[in-house]
């Protein structure tokens, strides 16, 4: 399978032999660390919004293969405060650079840079979108935590509405048969039109707003942060901050392997006391972002088949 100057932009653009090839690449990474393998080559990470786990596993993976990284982490030290467009920015920033990963809050964005840019460019993350190489680690995740992706139980709670890393995780799943349970207020509900594509994929799913209803079921629960910086009003975050808490009581009716995950950061959604029980995989999880990210980085830079 050739990856070789791709862009990773949606996870959809990826069918599910090929999501399989990247998590066996990045077991790869796991095993048999090569600290040479991206010498001489260039990433280019282009920060416009805040990041702690994709920017900083980006750098650190591109670096443990022997490559280097130049960018920025806010685009207030860049020259679109003097009013250059992304479109520019992406072009100049491809002539210095064999591989772009970008975040941008504008949904759409990382498609455009790729349109841009003479080299791959991998999204980091475009608004409410998309966030691919995140749930390329959360299936990494998955696999490792459960031995399967086949035929589980998940739960996603919290935010589903503006959660680009639920519509991504879902469309994901899609390819494995699972069964979805999305719990949410209605106004946060997971969007028609993912629902929608479940449907027609004949994924089975199930709507609620109680945590606890199908608690005993669920394989894996996915919390999300309620994600105050896409509310356009702030009296309407107010109405839903807090609203679901995962602690040890909750943990008191769940399956004894069930696994907690969460992109992170969360905020108060999931109680510091679960942190030291086996259902807590999320710091586990966000590890796993190195070896995916440096499959992804060595696959596009086609220094791994
Ligand atoms: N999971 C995730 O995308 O974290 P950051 O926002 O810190 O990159």
């Amino acid at each position: 399978m050739d990856f070789k100057n791709r862009d990773i932009i949606s996870i959809n653009d990826f069918s599910k032999e090929e999501l399989l090839h990247i998590l066996k690449a990045a077991r790869q990474m796991e095993q048999k660390p090569n600290g040479s393998l991206l010498r001489g080559k260039l990433l280019a990470a282009l920060f416009f919004e805040p990041s702690t786990r994709t920017r900083l596993s980006f750098i650190s993976a591109m670096e443990q293969l022997g490559g280097k990284v130049i960018g920025f982490s806010t685009a207030s030290v860049t020259s679109i405060q003097k009013g250059e467009s992304l479109w520019d920015t992406i072009k100049m920033t491809s002539r210095y650079s064999d591989v772009i990963v970008i975040r941008n809050p504008l949904e759409g964005s990382a498609r455009l840079a790729a349109e841009a840019a003479d080299v791959p460019v991998i999204n980091g993350g475009d608004g409410s979108n998309q966030h691919p190489t995140q749930t390329m680690l959360d299936l990494y995740t998955i696999q490792k935590a459960k031995g399967k992706l086949e035929n589980l139980h998940i739960g996603f709670v919290g935010d589903l509405k503006y959660g680009r890393t639920v519509h991504s995780l879902a469309m994901a799943m899609s390819h494995f048969s699972p069964t979805l349970y999305f719990i949410a207020p209605d106004e946060l509900q997971m969007p028609e039109s993912y629902l929608d594509e479940l449907f027609q994929k004949r994924v089975k799913y199930f709507k609620t707003s109680d945590l606890g209803r199908f608690s005993k079921e669920l394989d894996v629960l996915y919390v999300t942060r309620i994600q105050k910086e896409r509310f356009p009003d702030p009296v309407e975050y107010g109405k839903f901050k807090g609203i679901y808490r995962v602690d040890m009581e909750f943990l008191k009716n769940v399956k004894k392997d069930m696994k907690i995950m969460h992109a992170l950061p969360r905020v108060d959604e999931i109680d510091k006391s679960v942190d030291a029980t086996e259902h807590a995989a999320y710091f586990e999880q966000a590890a796993n972002g190195i070896p995916i990210r440096k499959a992804l980085l060595s696959l596009v830079l086609g220094k791994l088949k």
